[in-house]
């Protein structure tokens, strides 16, 4: 009836909070996927060509036919008791002394990132990270105000010495650590630096948030015990699905100790009661039944051969002022260019020539590595690799000539 006499001020009605959200730069860059002929590395997505369908299909069906009722219904906000004991079952195995009730199931990761900005990040807490570090922990920590300091990486992963050289300097209140094949640089953390990076955080009194999506993902090398291995009392580890079976479940999980569990799932009663019933059910279905293990020996396999390929084509048509990691597992790689070299301007001119990549300032939280990018290798096949490889290098070669005369000009 009031219709266009009054309208409400939205923005002015938003709390002051709103105003550090923003979208992910890379979900912005996702519509370039969807263009038909861009070849895209932007995104950090599974090959969709093996997800286990007919595996999911027949979990559902049991899922059903077995137990409708429970798994329709609400249930605890800790999540699946089965599926909490296959996954504390699972860590054992890795030396990670977990209890059910140390797991609480979480919509994915990123759920888990959000509940503990909520939990432990007041306006001006400093957060320890690495730079780069993952995007999406920015994005869900930035509202609750931080502070972020970080700390460079180099092959081994964090740099430890310069972590402790920081924290000479500096307070803060924990560490946010992506030890395995790290998103955005393809790095681990070595065992030895794990090993000082724990004795560090004791002695200065903080915490540790291992953030793990990609540890059984690895190709080669031998795998290295998780950092709550080493200190279950004073880490809190992230697991998830995403990577392993399906992001589009959206089921992770937390492993932390008791009193932190407890607000935690304050903190989730609060922002969505539970996570799904049912597809917690049908992920255990699928895990306890041995084939969330074959379908991770078949993504190896298939990334493996994609990074591979990747790898390849970059050392054959890339500039030699060009440099990039060799990840031994997970989905990324990243790749540093000369200075001079602005990668979220290149990218108009990459997706000219019809290939996209991540703009490297996107993994800083003070907005450097402008002359950095992340590759994605997971998602393409070898055929795709290959050709967005190549059109790469073409809008390289330029952008490093171009530097090149601007420094000698
Ligand atoms: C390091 C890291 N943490 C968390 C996530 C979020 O994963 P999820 O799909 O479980 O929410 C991702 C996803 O790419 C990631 O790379």
């Amino acid at each position: 009836m009031l219709d266009g006499q009054w309208t409400t001020d939205w923005e002015a009605c938003m709390a002051p909070r709103t105003r550090l959200m923003k979208r992910s730069v890379i979900r912005e860059l996702l519509k370039f996927t969807e263009m038909p002929d861009v070849i895209s590395f932007a995104g950090g997505l599974p090959a969709p060509e093996v997800f286990p369908v007919r595996e999911f299909r027949e979990a559902c069906a049991f899922v059903l036919d077995e137990m409708p009722q429970r798994a329709l219904q609400y249930s605890s906000t800790e999540g699946f008791l089965p599926l909490r004991r296959w996954l504390a079952d699972k860590v054992g195995k890795y030396g990670v002394p977990a209890v059910p009730e140390n797991i609480l199931l979480t919509n994915g990761s990123q759920q888990a990132l959000d509940l503990l900005g909520k939990v432990f990040i007041g306006p001006g807490d400093t957060v320890l990270t690495e730079a780069p570090t993952y995007l999406g922990a920015l994005q869900a920590w930035t509202p609750y105000e931080p502070r972020f300091i970080t700390v460079p990486l180099d092959d081994d992963g964090m740099q430890v010495d310069k972590t402790a050289e920081l924290l000479k300097r500096e307070t803060a209140k924990f560490i946010y650590v992506l030890p395995n094949f790290h998103n955005p640089a393809g790095t681990t953390l070595s065992q030895e630096r794990r090993n000082q990076l724990v004795t560090l955080a004791a002695k200065h009194n903080l915490f540790i948030v291992e953030d793990d999506p990609y540890g059984e993902l690895r190709f080669e090398g031998e795998d290295i015990p998780p950092i709550i291995a080493l200190h279950k009392e004073n880490t809190i580890y992230l697991g998830t699905f995403s990577k392993t079976l399906a992001p589009g479940i959206r089921l992770g999980w937390i492993i932390a100790p008791e009193i932190v569990m407890d607000k935690l799932v304050q903190a989730k009663q609060g922002a969505d009661l539970h996570t799904g019933t049912f597809v917690q059910m049908v992920a255990y279905d699928i895990a306890s039944r041995g084939i969330l293990k074959q379908h991770v020996v078949t993504i190896r396999q298939v990334y493996r051969e994609r990074r591979d390929v990747m790898l390849q084509t970059m050392a054959e048509h890339f500039p030699p002022q060009v440099t990039w990691t060799r990840p031994q597992g997970g989905l990324f790689l990243w790749v540093r260019c000369p200075e001079g070299v602005d990668t979220e301007q290149m990218l108009a001119k990459a997706v000219e020539q019809r290939v996209a990549y991540v703009p490297g300032f996107a993994f800083y939280p003070d907005g450097r590595g402008r002359n950095a990018m992340r590759l994605n290798f997971s998602c393409m096949a070898p055929s795709q690799i290959r050709e967005g490889i190549e059109r790469l290098a073409r809008v390289l070669k330029n952008e490093c000539a171009a530097a090149q005369a601007a420094k000698t000009a």
